[in-house]
């Protein structure tokens, strides 16, 4: 393993780029610079990797079979957020953290991974996988769509607000009245509109939170979404959920049978549904 550190533009030198290339091209593995302050006094990627970060990457060498070398992986996550007028807009608690959790462990257990991720404030670049950021639904949904033919496995695990509003307004809207009415427009269900173009062979994971007669929504789920397993996540224990490093699942197969974790750090999590979408891919 190879961790670089180095001034931006010295990083981003073609020659720089070739020489790394070239030394992941024989079987080393390249950890990306990190982005922030440099030692020159310029912001940028050039940091070395955070020991920790270094450390993670490690362990998970070891510890991971590459069972899903070769297999390419798309991840949603994050939040999308939705324009009300141009300083506001409509949007949810989703932190990313499940879906980060998820890349790094099917990057850990050899996949090629993307991330299609909303506005989070989690630092998803210099990990080694793809990463493209979008804002609205609409924007996730077309970033998906244009990738999905060439992946192995979808994981679904953004939290896609359901609605926008119908006609975001071009200037700042101005208090006046006792009332503001919004009218919400329905956005895309990514999750249902990718698994009708689901093609055999390929994987799609979902996740469903609920509160209420959770088992049978999220079964009902795995059913309309074409899913091949879902991940739900209980909004009623402690520690579990959006903003937490932990959580505790429960995942429920078209054609294996379901399991319950423990509450567990999300990276552990993570881990445990690689295992699941193995036992439920038909190249295993
Ligand atoms: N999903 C999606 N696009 C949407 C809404 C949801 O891709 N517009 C995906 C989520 O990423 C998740 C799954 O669908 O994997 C279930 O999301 P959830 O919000 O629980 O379900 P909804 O379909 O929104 O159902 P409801 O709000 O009725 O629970």
């Amino acid at each position: 393993m190879l961790a670089p550190a180095m001034d931006l533009d010295m990083y981003q030198h073609p020659a720089v780029r070739a020489n790394l290339a070239q030394v992941a091209s024989i079987g080393n593995i390249v950890l990306d610079a990190e982005t922030g302050e440099l030692a020159s006094g310029l912001s940028g990627q050039g940091r070395m990797m955070e020991p920790e970060h270094i450390l993670d990457r490690v362990i998970d060498f070891f510890n991971s079979k590459k069972e899903f070398l070769g297999k390419k992986v798309l991840i949603t996550l994050g939040p999308t957020q939705e324009a009300l007028d141009p300083v506001r807009f409509l949007s949810n608690h989703s932190s990313g953290k499940m879906g980060f959790a998820l890349a790094q462990a099917f990057q850990a257990a050899g996949a090629e991974v993307v991330v299609v991720a909303g506005p989070v404030a989690l630092k998803l670049e210099g990990h080694g996988f793809q990463v493209q950021r979008v804002t609205t639904a609409t924007e996730m949904y077309a970033a998906a769509k244009a990738l999905h033919g060439q992946m192995d496995i979808l994981v679904f695990a953004a939290a896609v607000a359901d609605f926008r509003p119908e006609n975001p307004a071009s200037q700042k809207i101005k208090k006046q009245g006792e009332s503001l009415p919004l009218q919400l427009v329905p956005n895309v269900d990514i999750a249902f509109e990718l698994g009708k173009m689901k093609r055999e062979g390929q994987i799609h994971v979902g996740f469903a939170l609920e509160t209420e007669q959770e088992e049978a929504h999220a079964k009902a789920k795995l059913v309309r979404k074409n899913f091949d397993l879902v991940v739900l996540n209980s909004a009623t224990e402690e520690g579990v959920g959006f903003k937490h490093d932990t959580n505790q699942v429960r995942i429920f197969h078209k054609n294996v049978e379901d399991i319950q974790t423990a509450l567990l750090p999300k990276l552990d999590i993570a881990r445990l549904i690689v295992e699941e979408v193995k036992k439920a891919a038909a190249w295993s």
